[in-house]
């Protein structure tokens, strides 16, 4: 991982890079300029300015000066494996605390609406899963913008405090707000349909492989009750409703000289690489530590009376950040991550794929009511896919910005009688340790029950408001394979443990548009 083997790697394909690169600013700019004279209006300028301004610093709060149309979201996970567990029948306990702010659009403006949020996944008492909301004035940002210091973020919400190496929640039963039952039936009801689709194309898939008129296939679609049914019931959360509120105290601590960060250099100064400098992207990613050992971690749920709910340690545990920033969610995507591998302790993978609006939201929207057929064109499939070996300290990726890297095959297939979903993907790469000719390819399956996931509220543009649409997985599991092309080398055979995964929209869309 050292930034000067980047210059080094790139030097033969530098000139065409060059070129590209000086294409790709002057669209960039071209596009920036129309943008300013759609939206002469202030916020998406401000995280314009601010995105620039912030360059290679993505940990940190980009939201300064931004009052409207803007989201920032942090990502701790934590996993650990039980004890007792062996390694056929592992048991892993795992829970992310996500927090952020949201500034609605103007036009949707509503002081409601614009809040600061901390969102626990993966509790260990009755309910798994909660949404604590704070005025935004309780967000306050105390990183430092000093050079050298990009790393030392720190945060506080209420009493609660987020920082690059320390997490300390102290929630309140006063902000605790329960998600209502019609934005989860809401939700069950999207989730299921996106489960059907995906259950459908597959029948048909398999039809066409076995041949048209084979009848031995199923072509009968399963009922959208089949998968609502994977969720919560109706009576169910009409049960939980009635549950009382509680509050949440946890600390934790991963010192950052135990973390590890992605390299950075000015062609890569993030996870998104040379995009990362399309400056007004609907949604910005950002990886700040691949892995790193949980030296402490204690959480717990009481009620509003101190008796204690539940209880759960983390203690050397595993952990991972990562966030997301900028005026919404895609509107389709899939993303997973992995660091708790069997044979490879250290090791971490991160895949992730959207469909990008490239020129931004607004531009986008304008070409679709004025140039609908050149609308194809407004959106790319951008996919962002590392595998980190800790043992050889080699990052591995496969990104689209990668000048030789591709993505052959992106999958995602349902197993009704075990009740999963499997996404499998397949890419290669150039070899960062072989020689000029040398690829290495990967390939993963994540693999998750159905309906088990946690309600995630993320920014909907739809909406304008922060809306459960995420089936939020933190304990899927991971195959993972990397090998060199040539030689058939294998570099990785593992299996992870306590993955992330989220598989959001059209997954059809990202699917043809990879395996076209
Ligand atoms: C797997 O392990 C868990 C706890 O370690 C135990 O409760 C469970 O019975 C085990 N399951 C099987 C199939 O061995
Ligand atoms: C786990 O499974 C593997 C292969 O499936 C088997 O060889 C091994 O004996 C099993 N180990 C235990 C402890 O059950
Ligand atoms: C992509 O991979 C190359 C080499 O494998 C590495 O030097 C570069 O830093 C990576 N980019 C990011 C954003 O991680
Ligand atoms: C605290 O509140 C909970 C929930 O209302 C209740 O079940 C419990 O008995 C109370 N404990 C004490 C010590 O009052
Ligand atoms: C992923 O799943 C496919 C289909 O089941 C299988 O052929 C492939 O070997 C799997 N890959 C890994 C790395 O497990």
């Amino acid at each position: 991982m050292k930034d000067a083997n980047i210059e080094k790697q790139y030097a033969t394909s530098g000139a065409r890079l060059n070129n590209f690169i000086r294409m790709a600013m002057f669209v960039l700019l071209a596009a920036a300029l129309f943008q300013s004279i759609l939206t002469p209006i202030s916020p998406r300028r401000a995280y314009w300015w601010s995105n620039i301004k912030n360059l290679g610093r993505s940990l940190q709060y980009h939201g300064q000066d931004i009052n409207a149309n803007f989201f920032e979201g942090w990502y701790f996970k934590m996993v650990k494996e039980n004890e007792g567990s062996d390694h056929n029948n592992s048991t892993v306990q795992g829970m992310a605390v996500i927090m952020g702010i949201y500034r609605p659009p103007l036009e949707a403006q509503d002081h409601q609406r614009a809040h600061a949020f901390v969102l626990p996944l993966g509790l260990s008492g009755p309910e798994k899963y909660a949404y604590y909301r704070f005025p935004t004035e309780e967000f306050v940002d105390f990183g430092s913008h000093l050079p050298g210091e990009e790393r030392a973020f720190r945060i506080r919400i209420g009493n609660n405090l987020f920082a690059h190496d320390e997490v300390i929640l102290d929630l309140p039963v006063k902000n605790f707000e329960r998600i209502p039952i019609d934005e989860l039936e809401a939700f069950y009801a999207v989730a299921s349909a996106e489960y059907g689709l995906q259950y459908l194309q597959q029948a048909r898939r398999e039809k066409k492989a076995h041949g048209e008129g084979e009848e031995k296939v199923n072509e009968q679609p399963l009922p959208l009750t089949f998968f609502r049914g994977l969720f919560p019931s109706t009576a169910q959360l009409k049960e939980a409703e009635l549950l009382e509120p509680f509050a949440i105290k946890a600390h934790f601590k991963f010192p950052a000289k135990t973390q590890t960060p992605l390299p950075k250099s000015l062609l890569f100064p993030t996870i998104m690489g040379i995009t990362h400098y399309i400056p007004f992207l609907e949604c910005n990613h950002g990886v700040a530590s691949l892995q790193h050992p949980i030296q402490y971690g204690r959480i717990m749920t009481l009620y509003g009376n101190n008796s204690i709910v539940s209880e759960a340690t983390f203690d050397g545990g595993i952990g991972y950040i990562e966030k997301d920033w900028g005026i919404n969610f895609p509107s389709t995507w899939f993303w997973a991550q992995t660091n708790m591998f069997r044979k490879s302790p250290g090791s971490s993978m991160m895949v992730s794929g959207a469909s990008v609006p490239w020129l931004g939201p607004d531009v986008t929207d304008w070409i679709a009511t004025h140039l609908p057929r050149a609308l194809p064109l407004t959106r790319f499939a951008g996919m962002l896919i590392i595998y980190y070996d800790a043992a050889s300290k080699t990052l591995y990726n496969f990104s689209s910005y990668m000048p030789l890297a591709r993505i052959k095959h992106l999958r995602f297939a349902l197993d009704v009688e075990a009740g999963t979903q499997t996404m499998s993907l397949h890419a290669t790469t150039k070899d960062p340790n072989g020689n000029l000719w040398e690829r290495v390819a990967l390939e993963i399956n994540v693999t998750r029950t159905m309906g088990t996931g946690y309600p995630l509220r993320a920014p909907n543009r739809m909406r304008g408001k922060m809306a459960v649409t995420v089936e939020e997985t933190v304990v899927a599991k991971t195959r993972v394979k990397l090998w060199r092309v040539r030689s058939g080398e294998v570099l990785v055979d593992d299996e992870g443990i306590g993955s992330g995964a989220e598989i959001v929209g059209d997954a059809l869309w990202l699917e043809n548009r990879i395996n076209s």
